[in-house]
């Protein structure tokens, strides 16, 4: 699936972790369909992770930026207009992180100090991006911002404990500041809800296996892979998608819209 529909297109791509992550495969798809881009992670991540193979095979150059720090977004905004050569087109949010989800803390049993640093990790980043490349008018016209969200923002998943709370968040900023960013710079904002899966995020999800088998035999189409996901933000970065904004896009193979499946109801009926 190759077609060039983002020649000619720059930005920042954040959150590429390991050959898992989903920016990882985002930054390969945005490559094979001709876009150029900056990679950034938080520095503790870029010292853990193996990102120097993904910018040497997307030709890319890397960033270091906490994304809750707002000098760190602005230097990195400012860096890679100036590697790129102008104005960005496109912007991948790919963070998420939750403290009491990583330490098995219980939803009735929250640390709110953690609770706190996943809300500034996992949502609040969103609106310091999206507030920095907005003041420095670094989009240009009819560019496009996405950042991952998932179901449990609407419906209740347990083991998903505080980061559905997060969620929630980021989709309303999304939102909130797509109003703004469409009105006056004509900038689109969307966030894309995406199947489970196994990466190191994924994996931090209690019970993520049963998660992942029960989503696969709801969906009519199954799971969306990474990969998959990867090529639907390309086309959310490309022209074909220029009046799509403010939307929670669900790329889950139609699970958030099934009631029940016959194998679901197979798999739990007294006689099977
Ligand atoms: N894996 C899933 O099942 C799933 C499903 C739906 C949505 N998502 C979302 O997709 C996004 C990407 O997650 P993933 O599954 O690829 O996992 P991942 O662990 O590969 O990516 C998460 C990234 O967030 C980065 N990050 C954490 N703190 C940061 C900070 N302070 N500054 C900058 N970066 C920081 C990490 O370094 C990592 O690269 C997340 O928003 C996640 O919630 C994941």
């Amino acid at each position: 699936m190759s077609h060039k529909i983002l020649e000619g297109k720059k930005g920042i791509i954040f959150g590429a972790l390991d050959d898992q992550s989903i920016a990882w495969k985002t930054a390969e798809s945005v490559a094979d369909a001709g876009g150029s881009f900056v990679l950034t992670n938080a520095p503790v991540a870029l010292r853990m992770g193996t990102i120097n193979a993904l910018a040497e095979q997307t030709n890319s150059k890397v960033i270091a930026a906490d994304a809750t720090n707002l000098d760190d977004l602005n230097e990195l905004i400012d860096q890679a207009q100036e590697h790129l050569g102008g104005k960005l087109d496109f912007v991948l949010h790919s963070i998420g992180m939750s403290v009491n989800v990583r330490k098995g803390k219980h939803y009735t049993d929250l640390n709110h100090a953690w609770m706190t640093k996943g809300w500034d990790v996992s949502a609040v980043s969103f609106h310091k991006l999206m507030q920095c490349l907005y003041q420095k008018d670094a989009m240009n016209p009819w560019g496009s911002i996405v950042a991952l969200s998932y179901v449990a923002a609407q419906r209740t998943f347990p083991n998903y404990n505080d980061m559905a709370d997060n969620k929630a968040y980021l989709e309303s900023i999304a939102r909130s500041f797509g109003y703004f960013f469409g009105k006056d710079k004509k900038v689109r904002v969307n966030t894309i809800s995406q199947s489970p899966t196994l990466t190191t995020a994924g994996k931090g999800v209690a019970g993520l296996d049963g998660f992942l088998n029960y989503a696969e035999k709801m969906s009519p189409l199954g799971n969306a892979t990474a990969k998959e996901c990867a090529d639907y933000t390309v086309s959310l970065f490309s022209d074909y998608t220029r009046k799509v904004t403010l939307q929670n896009l669900f790329h889950d193979g139609g699970f958030s819209n099934v009631g029940v499946s016959q194998e679901i109801i197979d798999a739990i009926s007294p006689n099977s």
